[in-house]
């Protein structure tokens, strides 16, 4: 997609986008646009029951006296309430409806009044980034259709009063869109395709935008005593693999932020098999090393500056005649057993030596990890929130209010000893499952915090309910697999954690 930013006022070709505000008040630009066409929005207004509503859209084709093919009115309710979202909304939305058409450019001309909430530049930054996250399709394996399936629409023009501005404050927003797609392309990839090996040939990739990347197989992780990750992969044909990513755009001597992400390519459930049914989709079982990938590549393509580290435990959940069975014992890397009584919870293997791994080798100022953990946290959340688990009040908060602010809400579930009494085995130092249908997701934090040093701030954000969509797709998010997470940490990072 080619994005311009242009000054007001130009001819507009293709698809031309104007704003109206409640009451169906015409913003400057529609006017505009009004009076070039010789007032066939005013009465088209006449003729319709378009208010100006956010979300309400009004299109007028070819009309005459204009070059544009169309002119399309959206609904932006309330000037003192458009904000970046409503920005990014209301061009996803006039781009799916332009890009439906079969047109191939448009022009956003969309101005609020003075002294609305949102300056030009920041305005016109945040349409262009809904146009963009609108424009991605996961297209790879189509080979009939395409037209049907990939849009046409390749020319976004913004026009605004502040070009300079908008252009200077579009490359932070295109890097977080860029890290927003890797994480989807992940999700999106099917397991047949995306195995631990070629999810770590992508994470490689990253290297060319400075980022560090090594990769641990499966030799080297037995060497660390890593028992308890390659308890996990043992029963697949494909190598597990440890990823390490590092951006380093801080000072030398400044603790890393730290995240952990769980990479399971395929979770059949392992010998404790699930049923057909609910192994569809297990291909994104690897959302939260895809969050953490890519917001690794965001911070790398936007040069934040501090230092990161990405690390993600890739493997295969398969039973085959090698597969780790429910009752086998495993020593992980932090020297803990575990008895591993379903073999189906096995994402808090992979993370408790990942985790192990982080803390030691980096020290890190604070450590997230994020997972598909548990089926438990659609029952309590659904997929409007993610899990937020935390033993660190203020970096609970400082996540909370990123999350709200980008559109990724977390709700905070508690931890305790009560709950921790829940995984205590009778053989070993504790065990995988609790024995129990009840606070599924809180025991599987429980067991991750088992893995935490003394001291360390630490988060564990459960994303089993939000790193894909099965059901209506959303504005921003034009495909099943989401992305979730890297706006938020991306937003964390830059808030708190740069300079
Ligand atoms: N990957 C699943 C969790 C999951 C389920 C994510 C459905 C998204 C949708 C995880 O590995 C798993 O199987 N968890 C078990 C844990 C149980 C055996 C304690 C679950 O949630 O049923
Ligand atoms: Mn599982
Ligand atoms: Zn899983």
């Amino acid at each position: 997609m080619e994005i311009s930013f242009t000054a007001p006022y130009p001819v507009a070709t293709g698809a031309w986008v104007v704003g109206a505000l409640e009451d169906a008040v015409l913003t400057p630009a529609a006017a505009k646009a009004d009076k070039a066409s010789g007032g066939a929005i005013k009465r088209a207004l006449s003729v319709s029951r378009f208010t100006g509503k956010k979300g309400q859209m009004l299109e007028l084709l070819a009309p005459s006296g204009v070059a544009a093919s169309r002119i399309l009115l959206m609904g932006l309710g309330k000037a003192s309430e458009f904000n970046g979202n409503a920005a990014e909304v209301t061009a996803a939305d006039a781009f799916g409806r332009v890009s439906r058409t079969g047109e191939t450019a448009i022009t956003f001309e969309i101005d609020l009044p003075k002294g609305a909430k949102m300056k030009p530049a920041e305005l016109a930054a945040h349409l262009a980034m809904g146009a963009q996250l609108k424009s991605y399709s996961f297209n790879r394996y189509r080979t009939k259709d395409l037209a049907d399936h990939e849009t046409k629409l390749k020319k976004v023009a913004i026009a605004t009063a502040d070009a300079a501005g908008a252009k200077k404050a579009w490359p932070t927003l295109e890097a977080l869109a860029g890290g927003m797609f890797l994480a989807r392309d992940l999700v999106n990839e099917p397991p047949n395709i995306l195995s631990p090996a070629e999810f770590a040939n992508r994470a490689k990739q990253l290297a060319k935008l400075g980022v560090a990347v090594e990769v641990l197989g499966e030799a080297q992780m037995k060497k660390l005593g890593m028992g308890a990750l390659l308890g996990v992969g043992q029963g697949s044909e494909r190598e597990s693999q440890l990823v390490v990513m590092r951006w380093n755009g801080g000072r030398k001597k400044d603790a890393p932020v730290a995240f952990v992400g769980k990479g399971v390519c395929f979770d059949s459930g392992g010998l404790s098999l699930k049923p057909g049914a609910g192994m569809i989709g297990m291909k994104g079982d690897m959302g939260g090393a895809a969050a953490v990938a890519g917001v690794i590549r965001t911070l790398a393509a936007r040069k934040a500056r501090v230092n990161a580290v990405g690390v993600i435990g890739l493997v295969e959940n398969m039973p085959d005649g090698k597969a780790q069975r429910p009752d086998d014992v495993v020593t992980s890397m932090s020297g803990q057993t575990i008895e591993v009584l379903n073999t189906d919870a096995e994402g808090r293997l992979v993370l408790a030596d990942a985790l192990t791994y982080t803390q030691r080798n980096f020290k890190p100022a604070f450590v997230i990890d994020l997972a598909t953990l548990t089926g438990a946290i659609m029952v309590a959340l659904g997929s409007e929130h993610a899990g937020l688990f935390s033993n660190d009040d203020k970096l609970a908060r400082r996540i909370h209010d990123a999350g709200q602010s980008v559109g990724e809400p977390v709700w905070r579930l508690p931890l305790g000893p009560g709950y921790d009494k829940m995984i205590k085995s009778k053989i070993a130092d504790m065990k995988n499952i609790t024995g129990s249908t009840h606070a599924g997701s809180i025991a599987a934090a429980q067991f991750l915090q088992r893995f935490i040093d003394k001291g360390q701030a630490w988060a564990h954000l459960d994303i089993a309910g939000t790193a894909w969509q099965d059901g209506e797709q959303k504005s921003l998010i034009p495909s099943w697999g989401v992305g979730w997470g890297v706006r938020l940490l991306d937003r964390l990072v830059a808030e708190h954690y740069e300079g």
